[in-house]
């Protein structure tokens, strides 16, 4: 099972925009006065942002190994004077077979001098169908010997393998400067760890209608919505977060989800939403979620609201998920310092066509 934990944001005011950066990122602010290299080394691990408004990225530092392959790396000084340009492994995820390779110098010939360069490639296709094609989301880590984790940004697209391209890759992984420095953590005696997960986008066959998972796995994630009440903004919808097989996120209306004719005053709204790319065509999941609203005072108060329904044609959740009034009250501890915080637990119970 996979075990994600969800650190909490904060709010940095960076360059006439908010970003939000992950608690981890400020500890090392604040212990490490050369923290303009390592905010360097983990922006460039970061996803291109594209989206100017404030984003609400959950960021994942996680106890757990990444859940399907880790390459552990001893001596690295040595590997490094050697002559070895790279070195791999190959694993099974989703039904697959994959190959993970590690660039220690980065893949000179693709301009990844100074980086470590890192690279997912499907393996052993002579066995898979003629016009085989494999959806996955993947994404790789690094070990953190600091603070004891792993360190990884999630990219949520699908990426297609097929007889034409069998590998994906990050060139410019992280650069070596950063890496060496003992201070981030990610070479310690002479050791560091790199990881990746794959996820199988899964397209489930026709025949069935529908399928029942025998042992749900339960997912929870959480965010910080910040500048709740001041806001004019009428939602915020989170990044996509992928969870099992599929990508989520949560759309939160401050004000109520207002439909023209038939407004509601007094009401937040929240509801969870699943990306539908990530399902088979005209398929749905049977979903049992939990959305709850977190006292941030008393930490003993939280409200929650539960269902079970099938996601996949637009999101689902609770348009009255609770009065304005008491949303806004401080006394309940859901608003603090303008910030309130949503968390998330859901299992996916099957698919529905
Ligand atoms: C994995 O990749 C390496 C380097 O490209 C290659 O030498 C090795 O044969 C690959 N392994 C498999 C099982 O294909
Ligand atoms: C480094 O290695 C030494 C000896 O092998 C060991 O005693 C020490 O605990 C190691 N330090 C870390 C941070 O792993
Ligand atoms: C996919 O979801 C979008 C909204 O999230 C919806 O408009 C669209 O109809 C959905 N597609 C299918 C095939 O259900």
């Amino acid at each position: 099972m996979m075990t994600l934990v969800f650190k909490q944001l904060l709010l940095l005011p960076c360059q006439n925009q908010l970003c939000l950066l992950p608690i981890p990122l400020l500890f090392r602010q604040m212990f490490h006065p050369k923290a303009e290299l390592q905010l360097k080394s983990l922006l460039l691990l970061r996803p291109r942002l594209s989206n100017p408004l404030p984003l609400f990225l959950p960021y994942y530092m996680r106890d757990a190994l990444p859940s399907h392959h880790l390459l552990k790396i001893k001596s690295f000084s040595t590997l490094l004077k050697s002559p070895i340009e790279k070195f791999s492994n190959d694993f099974k995820a989703g039904g697959y077979e994959w190959n993970f390779t590690i660039y220690p110098n980065g893949d000179k010939n693709k301009d990844g001098e100074n980086y470590i360069s890192v690279y997912l490639e499907i393996v052993e296709t002579s066995n898979l169908p003629a016009g085989w094609e494999v959806n996955a989301i993947f994404n790789f880590f690094i070990f953190d010997h600091i603070r004891d984790k792993y360190v990884g940004l999630q990219d949520t697209t699908v990426k297609r393998f097929h007889f034409m391209k069998t590998q994906w890759g990050v060139v410019k992984f992280i650069d070596l400067e950063t890496f060496n420095n003992p201070c981030n953590g990610y070479l310690v005696n002479d050791t560091c760890g790199f990881g990746v997960e794959v996820f199988v986008v899964k397209t489930t066959s026709k025949a069935q209608c529908f399928s029942l998972i025998n042992k749900p796995v339960t997912y929870q994630v959480g965010w910080v919505f910040s500048n709740v009440i001041k806001t004019t903004v009428e939602r915020y919808i989170t990044e996509y977060s992928v969870f099992g097989d599929y990508k989520w996120r949560l759309l939160f209306f401050p004000k109520g989800y207002q439909v023209e004719g038939n407004k509601i005053n007094n009401i937040i709204s929240i509801f969870l939403d699943v990306d539908n790319s990530t399902l088979s065509a005209g398929s749905k999941l049977l979903v049992h979620f939990t959305i709850r609203l977190e006292d941030k005072k008393k930490n003993s108060n939280h409200f929650e609201r539960s269902d079970t329904t099938a996601l996949g044609s637009g999101a689902r959740g609770f348009r009255n998920f609770m009065s304005e009034t008491k949303f806004k009250d401080p006394e309940n501890g859901f608003v603090v310092d303008d910030k309130c915080h949503i968390s998330v637990e859901f299992e996916v119970l099957g698919v529905v066509k």
